[in-house]
């Protein structure tokens, strides 16, 4: 078990985001790691995105290090091995060793089915295997005139999707851990793969309470929607990806819906962003050291939390949450959390000392 505090896979079934589409130009390849993998993601010059294991099966290369001694790293929709130039094409298959004519059948890169939408690249991720078992849907507001581009937040953060999906049920700690003006009132429902939830809070705003509406609507794991009205229509399209067991990346993409004028809507654009961050950083602390309770000791007022937990059973492996009863006092030492993926270690006092 990769990671004690959740007994069970880090990387449930469904779509996440991998990159942004403007992130990669045909001919473009971009490390990444996700789902407790390195991966390599490149756009071929016909502008389809591939998704692929990053190490070769030949010697073990990783396909986007160094550079292709003269030659290119992306040919004819191919991604090109450094180390031998063995050819790869987007399904993971070997068409091409420049120095012997059979190709050994074994010459084949696990590859992850994926899509663009929403300005975003997605990738279908089931431990299982298997083709894509729903589409995402389009966003009409990502494309209209009507509403600003994305501005972007992103956050490394030591959690399971599971644990961040769950604040939106969980109604109690709104007002208790953010501090919001009164408890919000939720309605959940699901369909199949979909959970929408429908919520009326009020607001403080500089012009006084204001009563607002909040539906958020998530597919799966890796995608949700989020849409604020009250004073100006706001919206945020989110997704969050399993990196390494440990640790997700989420990303926020905020809009504002143009109305009244272009100061009106960066103000309204900041306003949101910050009580937003302020309400996900509060929750960081909490997850980034909470442990997984299940089944949950639930109280009157707590929300369609049990709902929540009877839809996640279907993204993960047949029988995970049956029988399953872990409880808070079960848990032992757990580690507190440590810096961030990517993020220098602390130096230690002595190393300080004499490095003066
Ligand atoms: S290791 Fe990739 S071609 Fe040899
Ligand atoms: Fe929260």
């Amino acid at each position: 078990m990769a990671n004690t505090r959740y007994p069970f896979t880090s990387s449930p079934k469904g779509w996440y985001m991998v990159a942004f589409s403007d992130e990669l130009q045909p001919g473009d390849l971009k490390p990444v790691t996700y789902f407790e993998q390195d991966l390599v993601l490149y756009r071929d010059h016909d502008g389809e995105v591939h998704l692929l294991h990053a190490y070769c099966p030949h010697m073990g290369a990783h396909l986007a290090s160094g550079e292709v001694h003269g030659g290119v790293r992306i040919k004819d929709g191919n991604i090109v091995c450094p180390f031998h130039q063995w050819e790869f094409n987007g399904k993971g298959e070997c068409v091409s060793i420049p120095y012997a004519e059979k190709i050994p059948p074994k010459a084949k890169i696990p590859c992850w089915h994926v899509v663009e939408k929403n300005k975003m690249i997605m990738a279908w991720h089931n431990i299982e295997g298997g083709e894509p078992e729903w589409e995402l849907p389009d966003i009409p507001e990502v494309f209209s005139d009507e509403w600003t581009d994305y501005e972007v937040r992103e956050w490394i953060i030591r959690t399971h999707n599971l644990d961040m999906a769950e604040n939106q049920v969980d109604v109690a700690h709104f007002q208790y851990l953010h501090g919001t003006q009164d408890y919000p009132r939720s309605e959940a429902e699901v369909d199949g793969h979909i959970m929408r939830v429908v919520s009326k809070a009020g607001m403080g705003t500089p012009r006084g309470q204001v009563q607002g509406g909040i539906e958020s609507t998530s597919y799966g794991f890796g995608f949700s929607t989020i849409r604020f009205t009250g004073i100006v229509d706001t919206m945020l399209v989110t997704s969050t990806t399993p990196i390494d067991g440990e640790y997700v990346h989420t990303r926020f993409c905020f809009m504002v819906k143009k109305t009244g004028g272009a100061d009106v809507t960066k103000g309204v654009g900041k306003a949101f962003i910050r009580e937003v961050s302020r309400q996900l950083e509060e929750d960081i602390p909490v997850w980034e050291n909470k442990v997984f309770v299940h089944p949950p000791v639930l109280c009157e007022g707590d929300g369609p939390v049990g709902l929540f937990r009877k839809w996640i059973k279907q993204f993960f492996p047949a029988g995970t949450f049956d029988k399953l009863n872990v409880q808070a006092a079960s848990y032992g030492h757990q580690e507190p959390a440590g810096p961030r993926p990517g993020e220098p270690k602390d130096v230690a006092p002595q190393q300080q000392a004499s490095a003066g």
